[in-house]
């Protein structure tokens, strides 16, 4: 399996050169050893000077076909992409433009870099990709370079520390990669939430059951936002621990949560939708105690960048104990099970 790695930065003084240097090391690590590095500096396109748009495949330049015929070897591509002002290299964007038919059907991984792991060059790039059909890694790798690892002549003092906290995620992309190649992947293949997504919610129902109000609150983001089944509102951090604290000292003091059914869906590399059916018997309601009840809480989650770890950003907790209106649809009402 050949594996091209485009390096997308080309200034004269740059850490493109460095991480490609590091990422390549890593993919060598984890068995991909046919790795051709396209250093955008050295392949050095013009700006795009064909006539006709590459969908038409008829390229009048020396530089179009040796571009091209470079592509078109590879079984896979890995672009590694810097942040620059909100977005990704235009060096970068005139060697995708350059070509089409030759990005289709390949599985790519991208990796970013930046202050904050260069995210929104991340998901502008993968847009792109996607649509020119790059069969794209659903995760990814977002690099963060934190401003003390640049020497005083704007390269990394060491890039191999830098990568080092990635290292295990690039092992890991990289055999995504290679199953992917194996898989015949179509553009359209449904992507995997990743662990952390999953965790995040888990976090939630484990603090629920430890009545742990703290816990509750640390599985959001400190701007996080929460209704419960009683549409009470918390919108910060802390609103939903002293939410919580109240509850888990009176109403829900005795109650014990059940996780029944799961659904989650990858919406971008860092934000996914989850939905927890759950089953709970001690509540206290208002309207009487009720031996079992059930609901679902409904949890929008996002990675965040720089600490890698998934939080909760809005949770909304229903409870369809006493749903018994008639659905408009016509399905069987909800009851209490
Ligand atoms: C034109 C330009 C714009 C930049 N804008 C951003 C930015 O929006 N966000 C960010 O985190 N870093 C930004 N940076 C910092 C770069 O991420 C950092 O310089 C990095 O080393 C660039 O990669 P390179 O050295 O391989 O070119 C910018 C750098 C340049 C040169």
């Amino acid at each position: 399996m050949r594996v091209l790695v485009i390096t997308g930065s080309t200034r004269p003084v740059r850490v493109g050169d460095q991480l490609t240097e590091q990422v390549v090391r890593i993919a060598k690590e984890a068995g991909l050893d046919d790795v051709d590095v396209a250093d955008l500096r050295d392949v050095a396109l013009p700006l795009l000077d064909e006539p006709q748009m590459a969908a038409t495949r008829v390229y009048l330049n020396e530089h179009t076909r040796a571009w091209s015929a470079r592509v078109n070897s590879a079984d896979a591509v890995v672009l590694i992409s810097p942040q620059y002002n909100f977005g990704y290299p235009a060096g970068l964007k005139n060697a995708i433009d350059y070509l089409f038919a030759e990005w289709r059907g390949k599985p790519g991984l991208l990796v970013s870099y930046g202050a904050r792991g260069g995210i929104q060059s991340y998901d502008q790039l993968a847009q792109v990709l996607r649509f020119v059909g790059l069969v794209l890694d659903p995760l990814g790798v977002q690099l963060v370079l934190p401003r003390d690892a640049y020497s005083e002549h704007g390269t990394l003092i060491d890039p191999a520390v830098v990568v080092e906290p990635y290292a295990d995620e690039l092992r890991a992309a990289f055999v995504r990669l290679a199953d992917a190649v194996g898989a015949d992947a179509t553009p359209d293949s449904p992507v995997a939430v990743p662990a952390g997504a999953i965790e995040a919610g888990d976090r939630v129902v484990t603090a629920f059951n430890a009545h742990d109000p703290v816990a509750f609150a640390d599985a959001f983001a400190g701007d996080g936002w929460f209704t419960d089944v009683l549409r009470h509102r918390a919108a910060t951090n802390a609103e939903i621990e002293e939410l919580h604290r109240f509850a888990f000292a009176g109403p829900l003091a005795q109650a014990s949560l059940e996780v029944t059914g799961r659904r989650s869906r990858l919406l971008s590399s860092t934000a996914a939708v989850l939905e927890l059916d759950w089953t709970s018997t001690g509540h206290a309601g208002a309207d009487g105690d009720v031996a079992q009840r059930r609901g679902v809480l409904a949890l929008v989650v996002s990675k965040n960048v720089p600490s890698g770890r998934w939080e909760v950003v809005s949770g909304i907790n229903n409870d369809y104990t006493h749903a018994y209106s008639a659905d408009p649809l016509g399905r069987a009402p909800e009851r209490p099970v």
